[in-house]
């Protein structure tokens, strides 16, 4: 049995075969089990020596059917790797790459400025408290610069913030003023009920900027709205800043930058006088520094709140705000920074 079964497995020429070889001498109807399953007819005697050599029948088998069976794929995977060739010099199919939104452009090139001029990055919650976004930021309830910020209320008294500007109260009341003074930009997502058209959104983004040390005045505030200006829409800009309310700025501007041209065509939104309104600021509120338990005898400091929608639109000449947020990738591709 042995001699026809190894003989057997050795002329066999393939896995099929070698399977039915396998289920005939090794199966349940198959010899070596009728051998085992006999033993309990022989004698004590026999017993371990029959057990012992239909053992060693049976795993020899069973390792010339693994060894056959692994050669036989071998020899198949060799049979395959012949006929198949892979032409390693023909051109790849493309893989469409993306490209960050041209908002989230202007942000990050924001964001490097600012962690270049040694400022922190503060990302704060889009789901704000009241007290933060209106409180702390000297807004009572009932004040009526309120109603510039129509908001939308998740309850009575938490809401999706209407401005960064949350985040100045959250970090002074957090900043250690022994170790220096604090510098930081929030960027974000923000929201108001205003019904969309072409210069409104109910959501959009502003990036925050808050300067709150020991001798800062409205010159570092003027310098740095300018590097900013600059960096983004040319060298040669001037800022101006002209008067303007804020509850938690005193005083407060808003700041102009000059024409420039944009897109090498004129800005459309660039008419009339030769400047244009690009954001608003001012000198932090002594009760805003009070409230986040900041001594306005000793600090004080400058804030600002730009919009990148805004700059978006006026860096490449977008007139409609919602351009930004349909996804026609005919009009996003333009500001693919490829190549
Ligand atoms: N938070 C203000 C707004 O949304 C902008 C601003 C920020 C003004 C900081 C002054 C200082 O309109």
């Amino acid at each position: 049995l042995r001699q026809q079964g190894l003989n057997e497995i050795a002329n066999s020429d393939d896995l099929k075969n070698v399977n039915d070889i396998r289920v005939k001498l090794l199966g349940k109807k198959g010899p070596i089990t009728n051998v085992l399953r006999g033993m309990r007819d022989l004698s004590a005697e026999e017993r371990p020596k029959v057990g012992k050599f239909a053992n060693e029948v049976r795993d020899e088998l069973q390792q010339a059917l693994e060894d056959k069976k692994s050669s036989l794929e071998q020899a198949l995977m060799n049979a395959k790797l012949q006929s198949e060739s892979i032409d390693v010099t023909l051109p790849g199919t493309p893989v469409a790459q993306g490209q960050p939104h041209v908002i989230q452009q202007i942000i990050d090139q924001l964001v490097d400025l600012f962690i270049g001029m040694g400022y922190e990055v503060a990302v704060g919650d889009e789901v704000e408290q009241e007290e933060y976004n209106f409180e702390k930021l000297n807004l009572p309830k009932d004040h009526p610069a309120r109603d510039m910020q129509d908001t939308f209320y998740i309850t009575p008294s938490v809401l999706m913030r209407t401005q960064t500007s949350p985040m100045q109260a959250r970090m002074m009341e957090t900043h250690d003023f022994s170790k220096g003074p604090l510098k930081m930009i929030s960027p974000g997502k923000v929201y108001r009920r205003d019904t969309d058209d072409a210069t409104h959104s109910h959501q959009f983004h502003q990036v925050e900027g808050l300067v709150v040390g020991e001798h800062v005045t409205m010159a570092d505030l003027k310098g740095t709205l300018e590097v900013v200006a600059q960096n983004l829409f040319g060298d040669q800009l001037k800022v101006r800043l002209r008067p303007s309310y804020f509850p938690f700025t005193e005083p407060s501007v808003e700041a102009d930058v000059t024409c420039f041209n944009c897109l090498g065509k004129g800005c459309a939104i660039c008419k009339g006088n030769g400047w244009i309104e690009v954001l608003g600021a001012g000198m932090v509120h002594p009760n805003v520094l009070k409230m986040s338990g900041v001594d306005p005898d000793v600090y004080g400091g400058f804030a600002f709140g730009l919009g990148p929608d805004r700059f978006a639109m006026i860096k490449y000449g977008v007139e409609d705000i919602r351009d930004f947020y349909q996804n026609d990738m005919r009009f996003l591709t333009q500001f693919d920074q490829k190549g």
